[in-house]
């Protein structure tokens, strides 16, 4: 099946959780599939920041004044979406399930749909999680980032059962298989900002999240590790995939740098995304 016919693959970051890495995980893997040659399509749904829209009007403007092609500086298609203000709730509702699927079918010509959405529930990011084909969810290495996905027993340690977003997460699900769409939401949580010193915090974690990866079942992808170059590319647009290349505001080529590319290409393998598969077999 070549990726046209398989239709647009919807990749929804979310974590209600502020903070956590949804942006910058998002603007990566665009950039990333992008750079595989797929056709990108990109929407923010954080309305009040704009983070990710912004990520791709820094890159947009960015490309013109260095004069780069889209071969040297690929640009997903990025459509605005705007919610609705209507005073009555229900219509509001309404109106933002409309404009959410008219804009699905304005991506309709894109092999991957990557959604970004804000630290915070909201009916458009609703909306996107029950219409993902994979959701990924970067958690800061932190009982605080935790606590959106279970609750634990103060005392043992325990999890005493999921909470907030695990719950927004097993409703869209439902959600999906009521409404008869093929295949289920397959789910990625990847803790972001891990810190390379071991402390029984990080392991203590680990543990908790594995336990909550059989009951609510997600599966675990190899994280981001802290490192300054994720906070430094914002006003350029760019990710670690840009650098290096003409126009490229910063040298790629540390360590560091060396290690990031590599665990962000590790957690695009984890996503099993089927149309990547398809193109080494195809290779
Ligand atoms: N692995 C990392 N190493 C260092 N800094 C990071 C890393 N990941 C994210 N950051 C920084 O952490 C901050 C929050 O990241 P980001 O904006 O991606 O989170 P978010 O989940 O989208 O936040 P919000 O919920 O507010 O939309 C940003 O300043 C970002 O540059
Ligand atoms: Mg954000």
């Amino acid at each position: 099946m070549s990726p046209s016919q398989r239709g647009t693959h919807v990749i929804v970051v979310g974590n209600e959780k502020g903070g956590s890495g949804k942006t910058t995980v998002a603007m990566h893997l665009t950039v990333a599939l992008l750079k595989s040659g797929f056709r990108v399509g990109a929407v923010d749904l954080d309305l009040r920041q704009k983070s990710f829209w912004r990520y791709l009007e820094n890159r947009a403007k960015w490309g013109v004044a260095q004069e780069l092609s889209l071969e040297e500086l690929p640009m997903p298609k990025f459509l605005p979406i705007h919610g609705s203000q209507h005073d009555s709730r229900h219509t509001a509702r309404q109106l933002e399930a409309e404009e959410f699927s008219r804009t699905l079918m304005d991506f309709a010509d894109c092999d991957f749909l990557v959604i970004d959405t804000p630290g915070a529930d909201t009916h458009l990011s609703r909306l996107a999680h029950t219409h993902a084909d994979t959701i990924v969810t970067p958690l800061n290495d932190s009982f605080v980032d935790f606590d959106m996905l279970a609750r634990i027993d103060p005392e043992n340690g325990e999890i005493l059962g999921p909470s907030l977003y695990s719950e927004l997460v097993w409703n869209a699900r439902q959600q999906r298989a009521a409404a008869g769409v093929m295949g289920g939401i397959d789910w990625l949580v990847m803790r972001n900002r891990v810190q390379s010193t071991r402390s029984l915090n990080k392991v203590a974690l680990a543990d908790r999240i594995e336990d909550l990866s059989k009951r609510v079942q997600f599966r675990q992808a190899r994280g981001f590790g802290e490192r300054v170059i994720y906070r430094e590319l914002f006003t350029n647009g760019m990710t670690l995939f840009d650098l290096g290349g003409r126009g490229s505001p910063r040298k790629f080529g540390s360590m560091s740098h060396l290690a990031a590319r590599s665990e962000v290409r590790g957690f695009i393998a984890a996503l099993r995304l089927p149309q990547l598969a398809e193109r080494r077999e195809a290779a």
